[in-house]
């Protein structure tokens, strides 16, 4: 048996007088978590194996005998009959034993001119673009959701805050909108990011290339990789990419975690702007009338642990010297659990996207309270010539009496608001409505019902 080959039970090879004990053995494997690449690494071994023999390092009848054993193996893998064996470590050696189990001599051949330094760089980048993948879409899935919430509820006005204090009138479409621009950037950050992770290590063999005549470029092609990474180094050694991939998804989870908060804070009986379907909420075991947004309380939470990997990430990386190290072993975990958690939580969110009931009546309500058009008071003043600063303590002084009196400014008479500005006329009542407020707001970025339908119409156009 070939030295990479020999199980952990025995000696790794020649070179070693005894073998590891059972719990260097389990301290040491990775199997039983970056098994989950097996595909990727069947992929990754059959584009090598293509090169070697079109480069005449083996034959092509050892390359036909490995695509064989490869494919049996995907079969065994895919039925669950496959044989994970701790005691060959990680997934490369599990498949490479049970190719040569399979095939014989060419699966022996398959390493020839490789590492698994190489080959597990190429492994996690080929994972990791088909996640980034799968993440655009539900990323756009989640944005459509969205849209059409927006679309719904262009014209449904509620309270905008500063500060949780009530500050002017916003229509809900328009907030609905602010979180689609998130995601917009988060979308692009994930497309950058798979730019940086789409080159190919493999050539780099265990640190510094090999003495075979390989081709590299042939085996990013095949593979789809859109370049080769230029430094054998550089290529089995750094993480950045991964690091990259976290820091975008942890942003993605701070987004997802802001909205849960407002999705929380607006289904509590004392504020009721929203009710979310009764399928993504729970009861309580104690109070039989609790019904609590679990969902979203839940991503609020998971944001934590995805920050977590990320920071994990950094710190596994920022000690290390050139070139490979087995720390570089720790990656995948967090990696894996950040795919898992931002995969989850975006198919989540646009169902329950989809799952929300807006009540227009009690967002309208609120946004009745809290004075929320005096900056259009003081606008108003402002066109009738008054420099913004009087306006301002005009309309301070205007608030201050309603208060006072337990009113609305709508509530006050022509001749009692007269009374803090002669030049406030009757055409101050259109100004003063939630839906002259809104309505004035007409331009890009804006809350006007009008530029919410143009701001749907034009990231519909963006997403296809
Ligand atoms: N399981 C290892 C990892 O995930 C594969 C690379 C092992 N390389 C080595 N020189 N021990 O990093």
């Amino acid at each position: 048996m070939t030295a990479q080959l020999s199980k952990k039970g025995e000696a790794w090879s020649a070179r070693f007088s005894e073998p590891v004990s059972d719990l260097v053995k389990r301290y040491t494997a990775s199997v039983f978590f970056d098994k989950r690449m097996a595909d990727a690494d069947i992929q990754g071994s059959l584009a090598h194996a293509e090169m070697l023999s079109h480069q005449g390092i083996i034959s092509a009848d050892d390359y036909a005998a490995i695509q064989r054993g490869m494919a049996q193996i995907q079969s065994e893998i895919a039925s669950g009959q496959f044989e994970w064996l701790l005691d060959l470590e990680d997934v490369h050696l599990n498949i490479e034993k049970r190719l040569t189990e399979l095939v014989g001599d060419a699966g022996k051949r398959l390493h020839t001119g490789r590492s698994r330094n190489d080959q597990v760089a190429t492994d996690i980048r080929l994972y990791l673009r088909s996640a980034i993948d799968d993440i655009a879409g539900l990323l756009r899935d989640l944005r459509l959701a969205l849209l059409d919430l927006a679309e719904q509820h262009a014209d449904t006005i509620l309270p905008g805050f500063t500060h949780m204090q009530v500050a002017q009138p916003i229509t809900f479409g328009h907030h609905m909108l602010a979180y689609v621009e998130m995601f917009n950037r988060d979308a692009e950050r994930m497309a950058d990011c798979r730019k940086r992770v789409n080159r190919l290590p493999l050539g780099a063999a265990a640190l510094a290339g090999t003495t075979f005549p390989i081709d590299r470029e042939r085996v990013a092609r095949t593979l789809g990789f859109d370049d080769v990474c230029r430094n054998s180094l550089d290529a089995v050694s750094d993480r950045d990419f991964a690091i990259e991939f976290c820091a975008a998804a942890a942003l993605v989870m701070t987004h997802i975690s802001r909205m849960s908060e407002e999705l929380v804070i607006w289904m509590s009986p004392r504020v009721g702007f929203i009710d979310i379907a009764d399928r993504f909420c729970t009861g309580s075991s104690i109070m039989p009338q609790k019904k609590n947004p679990d969902v979203p309380e839940l991503a609020r939470g998971k944001t934590g642990r995805v920050n977590g990997h990320l920071i994990g990430l950094l710190t596994l990386m920022k000690g290390q010297p050139l070139a490979y190290n087995k720390d570089n072993q720790e990656d995948k975990e967090p990696l894996f659990d950040t795919v898992d958690t931002l995969t989850d939580t975006l198919r989540i969110f646009a169902d329950m996207a989809r799952g929300i009931t807006v009540k227009p009546d009690a967002m309208r309500a609120a946004a009745l309270q809290g004075y929320a058009t005096a900056t259009d008071l003081a606008d108003y003043l402002v066109k009738k010539g008054l420099p913004f600063r009087d306006a301002h303590e005009a309309v301070a002084h205007a608030v201050r009496a309603c208060e006072q009196r337990g009113c609305d400014l709508t509530d006050l008479s022509l001749d009692e608001l007269r009374a803090f500005s002669g030049l406030i006329d009757a055409d101050v009542f259109g100004v003063l409505t939630l839906e002259g407020s809104v309505a004035a707001r007409n331009h890009i970025g804006g809350t006007a019902p009008a530029q919410v339908r143009a701001a749907i119409a034009h990231v519909r156009n963006l997403l296809g």
